[in-house]
């Protein structure tokens, strides 16, 4: 195992692989490889049946889609600059920057010490991620998540941002999260409004009630709480998600990365390595806060990994882990509801050749009704993604799993696993359309792809042939749709094809060029945070690969696409600095403001100096109009 201290600095994904390193490549990967000829590559799509219903486009060219364009906006070049870029005739701001005070009482964010414990629990969390805005009685409340930590801008005070002590646990600890804030525009544009009763912040510490299916089972219970019904803290907050009753969905991630041993010769338990939980956790929380160590507290994982709801009206709510939502390394929760009005939330986990989830209520949403279970009693499935281009949503029930409900709830992916679903290049967010009866999956990249690789399970890997995840070596990822039967996102049954397999058409004449909607004036590689406007639109975040170098040559900075649903044009909105990933989005009410994720930048960005600081921006049209 490599040093913890080595290790901060690296990608989750990345350090997910160094847990459990893939094979080197494999005789049949060479296989794929020399198959993935661009005339392969098209007779492949021949052999489907279903030709350019395959990539959803309906035949649309680039040019065809150049004639017709719904998007309001000229698109922007690429950038490798460290600042942001948006279209003529737009603007951007800074709402909110990591260690901007929530309270006046706060002293203003320090870049030589980073803040203090106590300045980070009442200032905006680090690395923003997913967020949505909710309006609360006339006033804007925004909702966003705080992934992980930057310890070498966290802690500047040791070396290599070293974890040291328990102060410094607690002061990451109190980093990440959710920041819950009210905002409003003035003279000066958009900013948090201080003191608000709204505003609070929600970190590793605060306390939550555990509901659902795996409430108060044996696995849940520890010392502190025999109950196994109260939680303390939500972790690596990634995704989001919202419902119709105004509250805030927001998804626990790389939960794993949080736990470690102080005893390495512990066996771990049952489970543990399917979910890349093991003897040392990237943050040391384990030396210094018994909760986080394994030895101690063998349990304590068990009670991470899920859905969290969160009432952004009231800043004394006590959050809801759903675990009915399933464990899994959640990326985001993408509402719907069915044609009888069930809800319906769309789940990805995010890790190579892990599965794409979604929950039906057994209740059925009430405006204005009890909505308190509605996220508890229901039914989770694992999709199945046949290579006709039909899919199934297959029930992880006690008959599929061998499971009771619980089980299914704390060990989802073993569930999934024995239900028999499709394994993923890495599903990252879900959107579901308002307009037209569909749902979206970015499927951002999966480099590790072989024969005898796809996850920690040892599940069969997907066929590459007429499968949503059609290359074995997949550096650039694709977008997956899904139209449920009848219209019904209900039903067990589906159609599916790519909207759009991301590619380098400058550097690759096979397969890894993209689909047909990919050109030079868009490329972009790792498609990952996803909405979709009121228009229908398709909003399509990325956290690539941005060094411009080698098959990424010619796709610059991470950045923010609008995609068009029914021609499949694709056009670039915005570029982030260098080194920064774009993720999250929310609308102001009026819609004439586009809220905008900077997870860390690069550069000294935003402000020039000091330390590169994670922020939210804010986007307006100059002519006022709006903006999706
Ligand atoms: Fe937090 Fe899969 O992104
Ligand atoms: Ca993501
Ligand atoms: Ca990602």
């Amino acid at each position: 195992m490599t040093d913890i201290q080595d290790t901060r600095h690296l990608s989750w994904d990345d350090w997910d692989e160094l847990q459990r390193p893939a094979p080197e490549t494999t005789d049949f990967e060479q296989v794929i490889d020399a198959a993935l000829s661009r005339r392969g590559f098209l007779s492949g799509l021949v052999a489907l049946g279903s030709g350019a219903a395959v990539f959803g486009l309906g035949g649309a060219t680039s040019a065809q889609a150049q004639t017709a364009s719904r998007f309001p906006f000229t698109p922007i070049p690429i950038q490798t600059d460290f600042d942001i870029h948006v279209p003529e005739g737009y603007s951007w701001q800074v709402l909110a920057r990591w260690g901007d005070p929530l309270f006046s009482d706060v002293p203003a964010f320090d870049p030589a010490t980073g803040g203090t414990t106590e300045s980070q629990l009442r200032a905006f969390g680090e690395n923003t991620d997913g967020m949505e805005l909710f309006n609360v009685d006339g006033k804007e409340v925004i909702a966003i998540n705080h992934e992980y930590a930057n310890t070498d801008e966290n802690l500047p005070q040791n070396a290599e941002g070293a974890v040291l002590s328990a102060d410094d646990v607690a002061k990451l600890q109190a980093l990440q999260g959710v920041t819950v804030m009210e905002i409003a525009q003035g003279d000066g544009g958009w900013a948090i409004v201080q003191d608000s009763p709204y505003n609070r912040r929600i970190t590793h510490n605060t306390e939550m009630r555990i509901a659902g299916p795996a409430a108060g089972h044996d696995l849940l219970k520890t010392e502190a709480d025999p109950t196994g019904t109260v939680a303390l803290g939500t972790f690596n907050n990634c995704g989001t998600g919202r419902t119709p009753w105004g509250t805030y969905l927001t998804c626990e991630e790389n939960f794993n990365g949080y736990f470690g041993s102080t005893d390495a010769d512990i066996t771990l338990p049952e489970g543990f390595d399917r979910y890349g939980i093991g003897l040392e956790g990237r943050y040391a929380y384990e030396k210094f806060d018994p909760r986080f160590d394994i030895a101690q507290n063998p349990n304590e994982p068990h009670r991470a990994g899920y859905v969290v709801e969160i009432d952004p009206s009231d800043a004394n709510s006590v959050p809801v882990k759903r675990t009915g939502l399933g464990r899994i390394k959640h990326e985001n929760a993408a509402f719907a509801l069915t044609a009888a009005g069930n809800p319906v939330v769309y789940l990805g986990d995010d890790e190579r050749g892990e599965y794409l989830y979604k929950f039906v209520s057994n209740g059925v949403y009430v405006e204005g009704g009890d909505t308190d279970t509605l996220l508890d009693e229901g039914q989770l499935y694992v999709a199945r993604f046949d290579t006709d281009g039909a899919g199934a949503w297959l029930a992880l029930d006690e008959e599929t799993t061998g499971m009771d409900a619980a089980m299914v709830c704390i060990h989802t992916r073993m569930a999934a696993s024995a239900a028999g679903g499709t394994t993923m290049d890495r599903p990252e967010w879900v959107a579901v359309s308002p307009v037209r009866a569909e749902a979206y999956c970015c499927l951002t990249n999966n480099s590790r792809r072989a024969a005898d690789f796809t996850n920690a399970g040892g599940d069969p890997v997907a066929p590459v042939e007429g499968s949503p995840n059609p290359r074995a070596e997949n550096r650039y990822g694709q977008i997956v749709r899904w139209y449920p039967a009848g219209g019904d996102h209900g039903a067990d049954r589906f159609t599916w094809h790519l909207y759009v397999m991301a590619g380098n058409p400058l550097v690759h004449d096979d397969m890894n060029a993209g689909s047909a909607n990919v050109n030079a004036g868009n490329l972009f590689n790792s498609p990952d945070g996803m909405q979709i406007d009121q228009n229908g639109l398709i909003w399509i975040q990325t956290d690539g690969d941005d060094s411009n170098e080698e098959g990424f040559e010619g796709m610059g900075n991470n950045q923010m696409l609008v995609g068009d649903p029914v021609s499949g044009e694709i056009q670039r909105f915005l570029t982030g600095p260098n080194g920064s990933e774009v993720t999250g989005l929310t609308w102001s009410s009026d819609r004439k403001t586009a809220f905008v994720g900077i997870q860390h930048p690069g550069g000294m960005w935003p402000d020039g100096d000091g330390v590169p600081r994670s922020s939210v921006i804010a986007v307006t049209r100059d002519d006022g109009e709006m903006i999706g």
